[in-house]
């Protein structure tokens, strides 16, 4: 079993860090494969909490080789940043390997995104302002500065010069911002170069090895489903694909190679920034959860939109990732409710909708419909085996499994490294 894709299956923030942290000890290279650090895992060891944005969460497991993917963009400060941050509580991170192919986020690139979003106003998307979407489009655009880059002066220069030309008649002639000086850009990019050398490879050629010596390799998906640039809730998306084929082409294996792609998966919904979201309560249910699950962003502070299980999306998830298996999250923060509802179905303009509307206008039109579980009130954080779980958690898991059309194969019931319940064996 060697390839395995992970990911969220809702609007991200699923908790991947942990299953991915859960598995880190089990397989040997963790790999990530789309956006940058939009990200937010918070990974708890014993008594330790880490944030890691940018890094994979493997990266915390000795054995395990990190790898960020050709798919990936780097701010090498961040990047910098997140490494010297371990490396000061002793982590060792000297196995790390990244794509020379990997796009670097320029400050330019930054300034673009916060600049952007301040001139759509009312229509923003709500980013994380660290400057994916530009990044991203200057990949498409062929103006972008991949990370080999770095390593040649003169096309590096050729590069920024040319990437600002463009930029700064925008910056200035049209948000009536201060241009930005190429060696200025340049200064820093080349600042960066010897740091980073250690780290730069062809992982496609270590990851293709990898796999055929039959090693354990694990793709983590940054960011959810339907966040996705192709199968997310266009335009309020982030600029990659968070879904399975990206880790394809994020990484450069071939999909014959993947065995199992498991989706992460809460047992309520949470969405930060701007966009439809059919469950989300504005009342206290949905202060509740925000307070008692933590649902604060890791990575812009912000406060996450809650709502209830929403199981149209979940299949959906099922569906666009051809997913094997999921991960539930956060059980726990779901003690206490005496009922539960869970979405099962949308009402579209009077009409009963079992899967999630292609048209984005349907989707702004849904209304959930819901059958209502019935809750539990015993701490379940300690549960070990399925069968410790109370009867009506039970219940709960069961249906959301049977709803979302996947095995739900481990379930988690507190934010500690141990406090998961696994059911089937995801190697
Ligand atoms: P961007 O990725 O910064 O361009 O932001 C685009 C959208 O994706 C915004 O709604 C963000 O809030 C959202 N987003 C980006 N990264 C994450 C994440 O890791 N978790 C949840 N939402 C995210």
């Amino acid at each position: 079993m060697p390839a395995l894709v992970l990911l969220g299956a809702q609007w991200g923030d699923e908790g991947k860090g942990k299953a991915t942290d859960l598995l880190g000890g089990s397989v040997d290279y963790v790999v990530r494969y789309q956006g940058g650090n939009n990200a937010g895992h918070t990974v708890v060891v014993g008594d330790q909490k880490y944030a890691l944005h940018l890094l994979p969460s493997g990266i915390l497991s000795p054995d395990c080789v990190p790898v960020i993917g050709n798919g990936v963009v780097v701010d090498p400060s961040v990047l910098l940043f997140e490494l010297s941050g371990l490396n000061d509580r002793g982590v060792d991170t000297s196995k790390l390997l990244i794509s020379g192919n990997a796009h670097i986020i320029t400050p330019y690139n930054v300034t673009t995104d916060k600049v952007t979003e301040r001139f759509l106003g009312k229509r923003k998307i709500g980013t994380t302002g660290r400057g994916i979407g530009p990044t991203y489009a200057d990949k498409i655009n062929r103006t972008g500065i991949r990370v080999q880059d770095l390593y040649d002066e003169s096309i590096l220069r050729q590069k920024v010069e040319a990437a600002l030309d463009i930029k700064n008649q925008m910056l200035t002639k049209l948000y009536n911002r201060r241009a930005i000086a190429a060696d200025q850009v340049l200064e820093e990019l080349l600042g960066y170069a010897d740091k980073l050398r250690p780290y730069v490879a062809d992982t496609v050629l270590v990851l293709n090895e990898a796999l055929d010596a039959g090693k354990v390799v694990l793709f983590e998906g940054g960011q959810g489903t339907l966040l996705d640039i192709d199968h997310g809730t266009y335009p309020f998306v982030t600029s990659s694909n968070p879904t399975a084929g990206g880790a394809c082409t994020g990484a450069g294996v071939g999909p014959t190679k993947i065995n199992r792609v498991i989706g992460i998966l809460k047992a309520y919904t949470t969405r930060v920034g701007a966009g439809p979201f059919p469950t989300e309560l504005l009342d206290e249910d949905g202060e509740a959860l925000r307070r008692i699950g933590g649902e604060r962003g890791v990575t812009t502070g912000r406060d996450r939109r809650c709502g209830w299980f929403d199981a149209v999306i979940a299949r959906y998830a099922t569906r666009v990732n051809g997913l094997t298996d999921f991960f539930l999250t956060k059980l726990d923060v779901l003690t206490g409710w005496e009922q539960i509802p869970v979405c099962v179905a949308y009402e579209i303009d009077g009409k009963r909708v079992e899967e999630l509307p292609y048209s984005q206008t349907d989707f702004h039109h849904a209304k959930p419909i819901y059958e209502t579980l019935p809750g539990w009130s015993e701490d379940i954080s300690a549960a070990k085996s399925f069968a410790d779980l109370p009867k009506n958690a039970q219940a709960y898991v069961k249906a959301l499994e049977e709803m979302s059309g996947a095995p739900i194969s481990a379930i988690g019931v507190g934010p500690g490294r141990d406090e998961t319940v696994q059911i089937n064996s995801f190697l």
